[in-house]
């Protein structure tokens, strides 16, 4: 087993575990919340994931820009938007830190006011099907490498 291979293993289980969580939040336990009108099930989820999670998007980051350079996309070509690989790269960042800015908004807005005020419900679980939706779209972006790029 080459390097790419063992780092294409550990970057697929991250992805796993994160694409699986949030489709899992998002037809599961979403709904269920909306059901109840109560926000503890989200809460808890939120609770247990976010030690798995988190750590799951850091290996896909390292093992992702890891493989990048073995496929010879280096940081100072990174959005330039340029070549096939590299445009695939440069679209997961780019998918990356719109998933780092709903985070910080969930994290430090939505939340705090949710925890007190199921109105903000809609705003939140506008937050998780983006999050999802855009890891989708990593996902599908990442298996275009394969075949040459986009
Ligand atoms: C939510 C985040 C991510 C998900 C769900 C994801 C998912 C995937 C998937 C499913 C593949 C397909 C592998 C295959 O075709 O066998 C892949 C490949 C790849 N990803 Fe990601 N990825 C994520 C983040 C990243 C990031 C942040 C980077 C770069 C910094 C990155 C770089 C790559 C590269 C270079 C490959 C090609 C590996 C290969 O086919 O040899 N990924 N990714």
């Amino acid at each position: 087993m080459n390097e790419l291979h063992l780092l294409l293993i550990l970057h697929l289980l991250g992805a796993t575990i994160w694409v699986g969580g949030h489709i899992l939040l998002s037809v599961v336990i979403l709904p269920q919340v909306w059901k109840e009108k109560s926000v503890d099930k989200l809460f808890n989820f939120e609770s247990r994931y976010e030690w798995f999670g988190m750590p799951a998007l850091l290996v896909m980051l390292l093992t992702g820009a890891r493989m990048a350079y073995l496929y010879n996309v280096k940081i100072d070509t990174w959005f330039a938007f340029e070549t096939p690989i590299e445009r695939v790269i440069s679209f997961k960042l780019s998918c990356l830190i719109a998933i780092a800015l709903f985070a910080l908004s969930a994290q430090f807005y939505v939340l705090p006011r949710l925890k007190n005020n199921i109105e903000k419900l809609p705003l939140m679980t506008f937050h998780i099907l983006s999050v999802t939706v855009i890891s989708i779209v990593m996902l599908i972006l990442g298996s275009f490498v394969r075949y040459g790029g986009i």
